[in-house]
Formats: C-alpha cells, structure tokens, sequence
C-alpha cells in the first residue's frame, strides 16, 4: 500500500468512530432489589465495556408486591429520562415479574426506543402453582383455591394476584384480572389499538426460561406458553393471544423480532447471576447504536 492510501485510511478510520453500545436498563423482580444485580452489572461490564447500565432502585423488597400498574408509573417516571437521553435507544433486562411491569411500560409508552426487550424467567402468560413465596404469603390458601383471593378487587391490589392465571376459573380470570387479562387485551378495550402498536415499536423480544427454574409455573411461561383448563401445556403458538395477534406476539414472530431461548440447569433465583447464561443468550443483544 503506498503511503498516502495507508494515511487515507487512517483518516478514514477516524471519521468513524464506533458507536457506543445502547445504555441498558435492568428491572428486578418479586422480593428483590437492584443491589441484587450487581453481578449482572459486571458481566456487561466485561463483555461491553462502557455501556451506561442502570438498575432501577424503585419498589424493593416488599415493595413489589404493590399492585403492576402502579408499578408502572413508577417505572415509567425513572426509565423515560434515560431512553429520552439515548437518541439511538436503549435495551431492557427485566426479570422475573419485572418482565410484566417491563411490558406494561412498552405497552403504554407511544414514545419508547426499546431495541431489545430481554425477559428473563418472567411470567408473561400468569403464574400457576404453589411457591415459597405464595406459602409465606397467604398461608391459608393453594393453587386450588387462591382465585377466591386473587379474583377480587382486594386481591388484584396484590401483584402476584395481577397475573395469578388459574386455568380452572379463566373466566373469572378474564372478568377480575385487572393487569395481565388487561395487558394482553383478552378482551377488547379501548387502548388495545395503541397499546399493540406500542409494544410492537421493540426490535427484538427475547424470551429466556427453562424446566428447572422451580418458581415459574408451568416454566413455558417465560415462553408465552401456558396450561389449558387440562393443565396440559399449551405452546405459545397455539395461544388465542397468539392466534389473535391480540397485543402482537405474532406480529413480532412474523417479523422474526421473536427468539425464545430454553436453558436447564437454572433455579429461578439464579438467572441474573450466571455466566453461562449471561453469555448465551444475553450479551449478544446489546449491541451499539
Ligand atoms: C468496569 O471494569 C473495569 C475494568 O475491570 C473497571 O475498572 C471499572 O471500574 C468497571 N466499571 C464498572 C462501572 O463496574
Ligand atoms: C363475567 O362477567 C360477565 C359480564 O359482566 C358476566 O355475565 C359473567 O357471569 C361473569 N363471569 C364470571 C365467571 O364471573
Ligand atoms: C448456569 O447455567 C448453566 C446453563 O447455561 C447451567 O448448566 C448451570 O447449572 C447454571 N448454574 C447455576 C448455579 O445456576
């Protein structure tokens, strides 16, 4: 190469410099907080090194039992600064019941600039099943019978109770549930239009869950996938809010935008703290912009 081509180039390679990766915003779960994800906050760290990361610090602990949509407002007021800061967008991480709230907030935000949507071990179909937690905190009540408390309006004040999905009673779900049934559009409402257009605005959706996450019930939820009134376990295909396009899950199928990742070998506590994890199925979709 003659000397002036190599300085050409050397020029070139400075009129272009990389751009920074999108600033990420993580959203914890139930019973947690954001000092939680610490360890999150160093694996970015590692691999893109740089990226603005911030963990909102809003609703900790026993906190998070407050009900979704208030959770909501309180999320939008802390994450509509920073995607107002990050003219080439942002991503998200949000874990567990944070991947409701997180989908609340896409869904009622005209305006976001979310390019990946990462939900991890969340819930997005409902929950069904007995836990640890739901035992601690209405230990009079199973799977059986928690609809009684759940699908009252003393109930949805709760937010397990927002996407308590028990397949038994689906019509009670339907009438009562004021979040999730809500969210989905189950039923038409008059922000159905809106709400899917603004959820569609996202990149990609990534859906992180697997059979050994032991909290997640049935585990396909992570996946959109859910009992029918069986109790067998319905692929997200074969959903109605699927087959209806009903807040655009098959829109963003259809555009490719949709990947769902399956992992063994994770306890639901441990999915933001793992490595292995970190590595295949999230660092990839931070990217730059
Ligand atoms: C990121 O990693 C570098 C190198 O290990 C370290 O010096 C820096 O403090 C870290 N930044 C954050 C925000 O953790
Ligand atoms: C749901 O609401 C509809 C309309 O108000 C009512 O007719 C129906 O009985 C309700 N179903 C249940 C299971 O409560
Ligand atoms: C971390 O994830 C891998 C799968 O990527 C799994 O095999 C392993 O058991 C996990 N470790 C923990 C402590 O969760």
């Amino acid at each position: 190469m003659p000397p002036g081509a190599a300085l050409v180039l050397a020029a070139a390679l400075c009129l272009t410099p990389v751009k920074p990766y999108k600033p990420v915003v993580v959203v914890h779960g139930l019973f947690d907080s954001a000092e939680d994800f610490g360890l999150l906050q160093d694996f970015i760290n590692r691999t893109h090194p740089g990226t603005r990361v911030t963990v909102i610090d809003l609703f900790d602990d026993s906190q998070s039992l407050k009900s979704l949509w208030r959770q909501v407002e309180g999320f939008r007021t802390a994450i509509a600064p920073i995607m107002a800061s990050a003219p080439g967008g942002v991503h998200m991480i949000c874990y567990s019941q944070g991947g409701l709230i997180c989908r609340g907030l896409l869904s009622t935000m005209p305006d976001h600039n979310v390019d990946a949507l990462i939900s991890l071990s969340a819930p997005q179909l409902g929950q069904y099943g007995d836990t640890d937690y739901l035992k601690w905190l209405f230990p009079n009540y199973v799977k059986t019978n928690l609809f009684h408390f759940c699908y009252t309006e003393f109930g949805q004040s709760f937010s397990i109770c927002n996407y308590w999905n028990d397949p038994h009673h689906h019509d009670l779900y339907l009438n009562s549930s004021d979040y999730l049934s809500v969210l989905n559009s189950e039923q038409p409402h008059p922000n159905t239009a809106d709400w899917k257009r603004n959820f569609m605005r996202i990149r990609n959706l990534v859906l992180i869950g697997g059979p050994d996450d032991g909290v997640i019930t049935p585990w396909q939820s992570s996946q959109f996938g859910f009992y029918n009134e069986n109790e067998v376990v319905m692929d997200m295909r074969k959903q109605l809010v699927y087959l209806a396009d009903t807040f655009g899950l098959k829109s963003l199928d259809a555009r490719g935008a949709l990947t769902a990742l399956t992992v063994g070998g994770v306890q639901h506590v441990n999915w933001h703290t793992n490595w292995t994890v970190y590595q295949d199925c999230i660092q990839s979709w931070l990217t730059r912009g």
